[in-house]
């Protein structure tokens, strides 16, 4: 398969890492930097069934507003990890401010590689971020690791339709912006149960993309309009952006693009899984 050429691994996931530490990416998401926001991430937790005082591991945990939730909403004693270590130090800031500090901490980490003892989690959450690591089978197996069994994991993420983008939209940028290597829903559920994880729910969101993509540009068209000189001084390259925004538009608009909420279970004894 030919398209753009794209970074090593390692280079990849650090452009991903740096640019969601970057001023312009505040500025374009606001507080929600997944689809669906808030509301997404209480139904995610609802199809996990998590439960007062149960541990919960935040995979790419970026701004933390994803663990301060599951904290002071759900009881939940969460640790965010993620790759950025100044999005680690904003997203321990914020939990404090919060007097969540207690119960939540960040840990600089990657997710193919979590720096975290097996067993650990009563739960694994991973946000629109799966679809960005390069290695997906690695991470999956990263979350089965950690958590302990019985254990659940859940991911919200956007799927793609094989064949389905324009070149424009599986280079660099796009990677970054979690398109160009997001999969269909049956890929991911396949990278977890070879990661020996038993799939529960498998529900489309697509509604929370086309949401998502409207509301970038609507804030975007806004700030032109009202404080042109915010977006110069974040960088923002306002014509790129919304040109972006317009091609991932038509692609939801044409089903070629989604997003997906997907739960799986750690099973108790390994030997359930080849049973079942
Ligand atoms: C779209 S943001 C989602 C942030 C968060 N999950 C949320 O929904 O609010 C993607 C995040 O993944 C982080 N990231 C990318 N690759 C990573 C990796 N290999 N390990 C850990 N974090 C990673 C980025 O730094 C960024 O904060």
């Amino acid at each position: 398969m030919s398209g753009p050429e794209l970074p090593a691994a390692e280079e990849l996931k650090s452009c991903c890492a740096a640019a969601y530490g970057q001023d312009a990416v505040a500025l374009l998401l606001g507080e929600a930097y997944h689809p669906g926001g808030q509301a997404l991430t209480n139904r995610l937790a609802g199809a996990l069934e998590l439960r007062s005082g149960q541990h919960v591991v935040d995979i790419a945990s970026g701004p933390g507003t994803t663990a301060r939730l599951l904290a002071s909403g759900h009881g939940a004693e969460v640790t965010g990890v993620e790759l950025n270590p100044s999005s680690v130090d904003a997203a321990q800031r914020a939990a404090a401010q919060d007097g969540l500090a207690e119960r939540v901490r960040f840990l600089v980490g990657d997710a193919e590689r979590l720096p975290l003892p097996d067993d650990a989690a009563d739960a694994v959450l991973c946000e629109c971020a799966f679809c960005t690591f390069p290695d997906k089978a690695t991470a999956a197996a990263e979350f089965a690791r950690v958590l302990e069994p019985g254990g659940r994991v859940g991911i919200t993420d956007v799927t793609a339709r094989p064949g389905g983008l324009p070149d424009e939209l599986s280079g660099l940028t796009a990677w970054v912006a979690c398109i160009a290597d997001a999969r269909p829903m049956a890929d991911y559920r396949a990278i977890l149960e070879e990661a020996g994880l038993r799939v529960r729910h498998a529900q489309d969101h697509d509604e929370a993309l086309r949401n998502m993509i409207s509301t970038i540009e609507a804030r975007l068209k806004f700030l032109r309009m009202t404080d042109p000189a915010r977006l110069t001084r974040a960088g923002v390259d306002v014509e790129a952006v919304l040109h972006h925004t317009r091609l991932a538009a038509e692609a939801t608009a044409d089903g070629a693009l989604g997003y997906a909420l997907i739960t799986a279970e750690k099973p108790l004894h390994a030997a359930d899984l080849d049973a079942s």
